[in-house]
């Protein structure tokens, strides 16, 4: 049995005991949490031992996943990793660039597993395109939520860009050239609006747009290629690609239109997407990663490359910040 424990269950820490419940082969220890309220309701509903000590329930587990606020990942982290225990960590991976840097040595000094909560890795429809030749030269995305105070304690940047952030850089094989944002505070001290452009060094420009004040939603990723556009819906999990016709390409809707190199035949076509909880999929990539000793899909680099890129950002607004004031 692979024992787990889950530090942290607020909101998504209960999605997380839902989902390790399914995961064949798990057993959850128990959780640590020192909200009473939380604790009680949740070691009553899911009938879970709650340990009153981060160390203990470490002690007794062979992972641990992190759900806690952001500013507790690390010293959570750094128990377990130093204890030899695997860590499933929340995004981002820590509070301060210095101390996700810690967990990175951390992590590879003792040889444990690591795997940061980026989940939008595993939501159906950007699992739809994986395998499909990917150089995009032009990124556009939008990210809008409505206001809701969870969260709110980090700017709308390390809150909801940083999940397109790491989608990104996954894809985009090339180093950031130049970063240029802008961002308003509107309803919190930090930014909640905010428009960025990342230049990487092989010519792809990214343009991402994300609001946690908007009055609806959206999460959308669209990549514009020399040979395709690809619009990856996460909200509705919906995939689409358009793209000059080749011959294998059967079943497709497709049509003809003159250009001045003569006639060219687009094809329309929806991926299939995979029936799958992305919550599930990534703490089961984690388990299997410890079992099969392989590396993780989210490892504790990304999670860096990822906070480095966002903490850019946050720099960049530093100048550019329009307060309500
Ligand atoms: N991957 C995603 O899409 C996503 C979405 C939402 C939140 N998150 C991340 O998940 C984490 C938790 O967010 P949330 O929305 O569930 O917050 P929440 O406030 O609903 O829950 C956090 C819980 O952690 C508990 N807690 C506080 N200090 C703790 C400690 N030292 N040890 C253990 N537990 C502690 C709180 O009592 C609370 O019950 C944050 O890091 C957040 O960034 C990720």
């Amino acid at each position: 049995m692979f024992k787990v424990g889950v530090f942290g269950v607020g909101h998504l820490g209960k999605f997380h005991l839902n989902n390790w419940k399914e995961i064949p082969g798990t057993e959850i220890v128990g959780f640590y949490d020192p909200n009473d309220d939380t604790a009680l309701e949740v070691a009553d509903k899911y009938q879970l031992p709650r340990f009153l000590d981060a160390d203990s329930l470490i002690d007794a587990c062979d992972a641990i996943d992190v759900v806690a606020p952001t500013n507790y990942h690390f010293e959570l982290c750094e128990k377990a990793i130093k204890k030899g225990k695997h860590v499933f960590v929340e995004k981002p991976l820590a509070n301060t660039m210095d101390e996700a840097r810690q967990l990175v040595k951390l992590t590879a000094e003792s040889g444990i597993k690591c795997q940061v909560g980026h989940v939008e890795r595993f939501n159906p429809a950007f699992l739809a395109i994986k395998g499909m030749p990917l150089n995009p030269m032009f990124i556009e995305v939008h990210r809008l939520a409505q206001f809701n105070p969870r969260g709110t304690e980090v700017s709308v940047i390390l809150d909801l860009m940083i999940h397109d952030i790491d989608i990104i850089l996954s894809i985009v094989k090339s180093d950031v050239k130049s970063i240029s944002a802008s961002g308003v505070a509107v309803m919190t001290e930090t930014p909640d609006i905010a428009n960025v452009r990342i230049e990487f060094n092989n010519g792809c420009v990214a343009n991402l747009t994300s609001s946690r004040i908007s009055m609806k939603k959206m999460r959308k990723i669209r990549l514009f290629q020399k040979d395709s556009y690809i619009g990856i819906d996460f909200l509705n999990k919906k995939t689409e690609v358009i793209k000059l016709k080749e011959p294998q390409d059967s079943n497709v809707f497709a049509f003809d239109i003159e250009t001045p190199s003569g006639k060219k035949t687009i094809a329309m076509a929806n991926p299939l997407i995979p029936e799958v909880n992305a919550i599930k999929e990534e703490l089961t990539a984690f388990k299997n990663a410890i079992q099969q000793n392989t590396r993780t899909t989210v490892t504790e680099v990304d999670g860096l490359m990822a906070m480095d890129v966002a903490h850019q950002i946050l720099e960049k607004i530093g100048n550019n910040i329009i307060s309500r004031s």
